[in-house]
């Protein structure tokens, strides 16, 4: 499958939704395109063998971002790592905290999941304002790893989320 055959398959199975989670917001929803079995191995398989190449560690990002990590993780023959939400992990953690439009928000991994001189792709299912992939950039450097990229599913590009990001260039499978 070529690059543009994959983007219009993801595209066509990811469905508009209005006023989601707000009023005057359109929310791109990814449910289609995983339950149909043809497009998810695509794109599994495009960000297992084409983005992760060389990578030891995949990162995940709480929520959506786990459902594309672990099975690129598995795939790609790396170890899965999870981003999570304040609090939910177990062990001693790395936290980074980060600007929503309104207030903030915290991401944590485990302190000891990454060694220094691991490459680690992060995974998420869309960049939008950029805050969550800088985050997650951040805790993998703080951990002593190195950023291979960063890889979403789908970028909204007109909220610039890649200028927030310092010296990675993220990549998308769609932009829109
Ligand atoms: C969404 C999405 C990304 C993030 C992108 O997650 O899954 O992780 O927002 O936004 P940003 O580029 O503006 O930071 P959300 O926080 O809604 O969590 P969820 O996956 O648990 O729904």
């Amino acid at each position: 499958m070529t690059v543009s055959e994959l983007s219009e398959l993801i595209l066509g199975r990811i469905r508009d939704i209005p006023d989601y989670p707000q009023p005057g917001i359109l929310f791109k929803d990814i449910t289609p395109l995983l339950a149909d079995a043809e497009a998810f191995k695509a794109v599994v398989d495009e960000l297992a063998l084409v983005h992760a190449a060389g990578a030891d560690k995949i990162v995940g990002i709480e929520a959506r971002g786990f459902i594309l990590a672990a099975p690129v993780a598995y795939r790609a023959g790396a170890g899965f790592v999870p981003m999570r939400k304040k609090g939910k992990l177990p062990a001693e953690t790395l936290e980074e905290t980060y600007d929503l439009e309104y207030g903030s928000a915290t991401i944590e991994m485990h302190r000891d999941a990454l060694s220094p001189g691991d490459r680690v792709l992060i995974v998420d299912d869309v960049l939008a304002t950029g805050g969550t992939a800088r985050a997650a950039v951040e805790l993998v450097r703080r951990a002593g790893a190195e950023v291979a990229g960063i890889s979403v599913l789908m970028e909204l590009s007109f909220l610039s989320g890649r200028d927030r990001l310092d010296g990675v260039e993220p990549r998308a499978l769609v932009t829109v």
